[in-house]
């Protein structure tokens, strides 16, 4: 039996909302940045449940003592956007993570054998192995660039388990692919859509989000 896909689509009215904003293609570019940034955020929210390190302590409210539990500022939290349109998520991500360290990583993609290779690697040689790693990927699609960087985040030290991705729209084969190797991953996405198409955009998707971020 294939490993269960631990993708968490949230039912939430906001990222349905920007969700449509994004994929209209009659959207403006400046309107569809701030679809993603409010993507990011949401997504964030979510994925964040349960992942960040808490510690419990107690507090003194202006009536006297009282349970706290603060966010542990000695866990590192890590924000980690795939170039380019990768940044278009990670403003709201970073509105709700203002501490976490953002390591850039870049790739770009042969468009005809659609592989992968990264030109920018900004990520630390090592990474203690509670980090927690929020990856920002707006488009999961035949999964060679996701899968690449899992590998290099592993190989620094990054346990999957503490690994979360934030993506806008997935396709079923790059979601496979993540399952069949990291079944303890979770992936936050506003939308799992049918399939690609033979240049390797998701379908229906919302075209290239690199391009529609930045206008170009
Ligand atoms: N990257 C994009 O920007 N869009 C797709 O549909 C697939 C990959």
């Amino acid at each position: 039996m294939a490993p269960q896909l631990r993708v968490f689509v949230p039912p939430h009215p906001l990222i349905q909302h920007w969700l449509g904003v994004a994929r209209d293609g009659s959207t403006p570019s400046t309107l569809f940045r701030s679809a993603m940034a409010e993507l990011g955020r949401w997504l964030t929210y979510e994925a964040t449940r349960e992942w960040l390190p808490t510690l419990e302590t107690t507090v003194a409210t202006p009536l006297g003592p009282c349970a706290a539990t603060f966010v542990n500022p000695d866990v590192p939290v890590v924000i980690v956007p795939i170039l380019r349109a990768g940044l278009a998520l990670m403003e709201g991500a970073q509105a709700l993570l203002p501490l976490a360290s953002v390591y850039h990583v870049g790739f770009v993609r042969n468009e005809e054998t659609l592989e992968a290779s990264c030109y920018l690697n900004k990520l630390p040689d090592k990474l203690p192995p509670e980090s927690r790693v929020l990856i920002s990927e707006p488009m999961l699609a035949t999964g060679g660039t996701i899968m690449a960087l899992m590998q290099d985040l592993i190989q620094r030290g990054a346990d999957p388990a503490y690994i979360r991705i934030i993506s806008v729209v997935t396709a079923p084969v790059a979601l496979q692919k993540l399952a069949d190797t990291y079944p303890t991953l979770n992936i936050y996405a506003a939308a799992i859509d049918e399939g690609l198409d033979n240049q390797g955009y998701i379908v229906p998707g919302l075209g290239d989000a690199g391009d529609r971020t930045f206008g170009t």
